[in-house]
């Protein structure tokens, strides 16, 4: 199974978890990255059975449109019963690295107005330790060389994402060299710079729930 199969496969098993939970007015959170695509494209069957969805990035607010699936600013709904996205890499509890696609600021707003996130993800996602994918850091531009010398001296290995602007208009700044055995520490501590937008720890909300796909098919991991 190749791994696009995989992500494909995942997809469509998140969509299979959802699909009694959706009622006419459910509005569903939806995540950015190539999995999120595949889960877009199979949510898209059930377009007649919810309202519409709430997006973490333009990307996805144009896939989604695309299918015709309504789009509602996050502003205008009062909660999320359900956040579905993709990540870079998830641990044993649940945490996870987010933000090689760089939508990671909405993509943890629209996290933390749901009730539960269901993760996707193929198999090669899953590791031991945080911190062997480059750990994304959105900055305000102004602060970006400030905030490179703050990460510096926490050990790590920034590299500014070379002609990259994020949908808010910011920088990111892609950490590397990191081993994270603390990642709840180090989510806060990084959010406490000046100039940091947001990381790509999803610890303090990591996922509730990940859907993994493999070779003999999909798994569901529990922290
Ligand atoms: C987007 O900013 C990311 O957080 C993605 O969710 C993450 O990079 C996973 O992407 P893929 O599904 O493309 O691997």
């Amino acid at each position: 199974m190749t791994q696009d199969e995989m992500k494909k496969a995942v997809a469509q098993a998140a969509v299979e978890l959802i699909r009694s939970r959706l009622s006419a007015d459910s509005i569903v959170g939806v995540g950015t990255g190539s999995t999120a695509n595949f889960f877009i494209d199979a949510l898209a069957e059930l377009k007649h059975l919810f309202d519409g969805a709430v997006a973490s990035s333009e990307a996805t607010a144009e896939r989604l449109k695309g299918h015709g699936i309504p789009v509602y600013d996050l502003n205008s709904v009062s909660g999320l019963d359900l956040y579905i996205d993709g990540a870079d890499e998830f641990d044993a509890g649940l945490n996870l690295v987010k933000g090689g696609g760089g939508a990671l600021t909405r993509e943890k707003i629209v996290a933390a107005a749901a009730k539960e996130f269901v993760c996707i993800v193929d198999a090669s996602k899953r590791v031991d330790v945080l911190g062997a994918f480059p750990l994304p850091v959105e900055v305000i531009p102004m602060a970006r060389s400030l905030v490179a010398r703050e990460l510096v001296k926490l050990g790590g290995q920034p590299e500014l994402r070379e002609g990259f602007v994020t949908d808010n208009g910011n920088l990111i700044l892609d950490v590397y060299n990191l081993e994270i055995r603390e990642p709840k520490a180090l989510e806060a501590e990084l959010n406490n710079i000046v100039g940091v937008v947001t990381n790509g720890l999803f610890a303090r909300r990591g996922a509730d729930v990940v859907l993994m796909g493999t070779e003999n098919g999909v798994e569901k991991v529990l922290p």
